[in-house]
């Protein structure tokens, strides 16, 4: 080496060592992750409430002919019967018991997502639980710790089993109940059919759907429907329940022209009632509505459009504002959550980065990676129960990734670099292509839990894996 070189790499050193050492925390002074960890306090509970009771619900999963659409007879796989499968409700502290057969030709779980359950309620085969094999039960049940809007579906070849029809909608009610005149759910979804229309199609996984955005069907639905309807009357104030089922479909659903605002995201409050534009549901995705209706609305009809796809717009479904008027209930919005500000999250240094890309290979010619690896060759990544984290995630493809983390969640710190305004928390977040999204974590439940894509054909294709959140240790919050 050459002196002006030697001299030159050792003033790098040091520049690199004087960046490391820059940031001493002072004696005495709590580390930039502990501020952070003290304005995540009393943002929602570790712990369940004790149980006030026990809610039993049964569930049965088979092959069924149910009329979807106009009221077409098609061929599905649901719970109950029903697709969308049983809506369940319960209160806040009360137990859900929910006593599961499988009579489906192939194994299955359920995966309450976004729910905060024990690890071992968390219905992830090979993880949480041995897969349920045909004509086998389990008894799932838990104290769900968050009052909110909910979904349950397989995660056992969920791109097959959610698509033919598994899936359905938990509800964790406020208590004291809050006082909306109607309480709605609309469950969003779309189809990709056989030629006659009369059953899902069963090419599941093509090199097309992998490869892109997963499976988009040419028919969506709320609840079923065509064409869904709701009516109301004037003075009503609803709340409307969006849930994003579909496999790999994005909504950007429209509420122009009514007095509609964002109350809950993925299941928690808000820290404020937000305006909706500028919302997406990504697969996975809830929003709550809080829609007031005027006297003036009278007689007037709503078409809800979805304009996520800028080649097409669709009508997803209406609202009808029929006559004779109600009182409007007054009540203040429950849209204001203890969301941590993060302001100073930026400043912390990323715990886990995690790539993703596509690459060819494995049993379905391509596979979608997280640092490299499928989900048949995982690594965990470590995390610690009630210490702050900030992750990242690297779109490094060219294609969509909601990404979801089980059993806890997070906050969007920035994208591609950019501080983010988001004063809510979520548990799926979508990237787009090439997108940087950084997100602040602070796990509360030790456990295996699942990070993956919602786009289930990029998750049947490997992008999962698992984040092992270990016990707390002294100086983490409770
Ligand atoms: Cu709805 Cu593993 O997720
Ligand atoms: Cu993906």
């Amino acid at each position: 080496m050459k002196f002006t070189n030697y001299v030159l790499a050792l003033i790098a050193l040091g520049t690199l060592l004087s960046c490391k050492a820059e940031t001493p925390t002072p004696k005495g002074e709590p580390t930039k992750e502990k501020v952070l960890l003290e304005e995540f306090k009393g943002s929602y509970s570790a712990d369940a409430l004790e149980s006030t009771g026990v809610v039993e619900f049964e569930i049965v999963a088979k092959r069924s002919t149910v009329r979807l659409f106009e009221g077409r007879e098609m061929e599905v796989w649901a719970y109950n019967e029903q697709v969308p499968g049983p809506v369940l409700r319960v209160k806040l502290g009360e137990t859900i018991k929910i006593r599961f057969r499988n009579e489906l030709p192939q194994p299955t779980t359920i995966h309450f997502h976004g729910v905060r359950v024990p690890n071992a309620m968390d219905g992830v085969p090979g993880v949480t639980q041995p897969p349920i094999q045909p004509g086998d039960s389990f008894v799932y049940e838990f104290v769900p710790k968050d009052a909110g809007t909910f979904w349950f579906h397989p995660h056992v070849r969920g791109s097959e089993q959610v698509e033919r029809g598994l899936f359905g909608v938990l509800i964790v009610e406020d208590v004291p109940a809050l006082a909306y005149s109607q309480d709605v759910v609309w469950v969003l979804d779309d189809w990709r059919l056989t030629k006659d229309g009369t059953a899902v199609d069963p090419r599941f996984n093509t090199g097309g759907d992998l490869m892109h955005d997963g499976r988009w069907g040419q028919m969506i639905t709320v609840n079923g429907k065509l064409n869904h309807e709701l009516i109301v009357k004037p003075g009503e104030r609803i709340r409307l329940r969006l849930v994003n089922t579909s496999n790999a479909r994005v909504y950007a659903p429209n509420f122009d022209g009514l007095n509609a605002k964002v109350i809950a995201v993925d299941g928690m409050y808000a820290e404020k009632p937000l305006s909706p534009a500028g919302f997406v549901l990504a697969p996975g995705n809830r929003l709550d509505l809080d829609i007031q209706f005027s006297a003036k609305q009278e007689g007037q009809l709503f078409p809800i459009f979805d304009q996520f796809s800028r080649r097409r717009t669709y009508q997803l479904a209406s609202i009808r504002v029929d006559s004779g008027s109600v009182e409007t209930p007054n009540f203040p919005s429950p849209a204001h959550a203890k969301i941590p500000g993060w302001k100073t999250a930026l400043s912390t240094e990323v715990h886990t980065e995690f790539v993703l890309n596509a690459q060819r290979g494995g049993k379905l010619g391509i596979q979608w990676q997280i640092n490299g690896k499928p989900y048949s060759d995982y690594k965990p990544t470590s995390l610690t129960a009630g210490n702050w984290h900030r992750l990242r995630f690297t779109n490094s493809s060219g294609r969509l990734h909601p990404m979801h983390i089980h059993g806890q969640f997070f906050k969007v710190l920035s994208r591609n670099g950019e501080p983010a305004d988001e004063p809510y928390f979520r548990d799926t977040v979508l990237l787009r292509p090439r997108e940087v999204v950084d997100v602040g974590l602070v796990p509360l439940d030790p456990g295996e839990w699942m990070m993956h894509c919602h786009i289930l054909e990029h998750a049947e294709a490997g992008m999962m894996t698992v984040l092992s959140v270990l016990p707390a240790t002294n100086d983490a919050v409770k």
